[in-house]
């Protein structure tokens, strides 16, 4: 898979080296592209951003600069990921699905916001364009949010991650994530210790412990 991020600060996207994620680029799994969106300026401040029309607070990323920028990387293969905190709401099926995709552009905001053309303009174009929310709060800008997309998405592609049978167990949950508590090493810990049923090797029992503890904590999570 390809991705390719689009940001004013490039250097937030230094840990893409790191860890899992820089060994599957390092074998060709994936191919990570980081562009400094300021290259597409043609103002001689290197100004990205404007006052907003109908006026408010705060400053809106011109359209030009992203045209130039987005236009460079967009095939029709691509899917267009802007991440706005107004956007459709990150989880793990949204996840599974952009896992399938071949090449993902991360087009970051900073400030207010893209001014809206350039959604507008990618769509009417026939590109598929995606608004996404990382959860209900605001960021200083989609950076962060497109490193949080880019693992959770990444980890799912076959050979991303170290041990596939990590993957395969999350797959028996509906949404994809563990739920139930999990222990190590050692048995006793500042005298709390491991449930005797996990000691007991009956899988099915362990199985059906799982499953109660996880409909538990989810019933605590809501
Ligand atoms: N930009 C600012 N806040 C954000 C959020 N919650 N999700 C995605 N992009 C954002």
């Amino acid at each position: 898979m390809k991705i390719d991020a689009v940001t004013i600060f490039p250097d937030y996207f230094a840990p893409l080296q790191l860890s899992l994620l820089g060994k599957a680029a390092a074998i060709g799994l994936l191919e990570f592209g980081v562009h400094d969106l300021r290259q597409h300026s043609t103002n001689v401040h290197n100004q990205v951003d404007d006052t907003p029309y109908g006026g408010g607070a705060g400053m809106v990323m011109m359209p030009e600069v992203w045209g130039q920028a987005l236009d460079a990387l967009l095939t029709p293969d691509s899917d267009l990921i802007i991440l706005t905190p107004a956007g459709k709401r990150f989880n793990q099926p949204m996840a599974q699905e952009f896992s399938r995709a071949s090449h993902l552009v991360f087009a970051c905001g900073r400030y207010e916001g893209i001014d809206d053309r350039v959604r507008q303009y990618y769509l009417s174009k026939g590109h598929r364009v995606h608004e996404v929310s990382i959860g209900d709060y605001v960021l200083g800008g989609g950076e962060v949010a497109s490193l949080v997309m880019i693992e959770a998405i990444t980890r799912l592609i076959p050979g991303v991650l170290g041990n596939p049978e990590s993957l395969a167990e999350e797959s028996h949950n509906s949404e994809g994530y563990l739920e139930y508590p999990n222990f190590t090493k050692p048995q006793k810990w500042r005298e709390i210790s491991v449930p005797e049923i996990l000691l007991s090797g009956n899988h099915a029992e362990i199985a059906k412990w799982r499953a109660a503890q996880a409909i538990e904590r989810a019933k605590n999570n809501f």
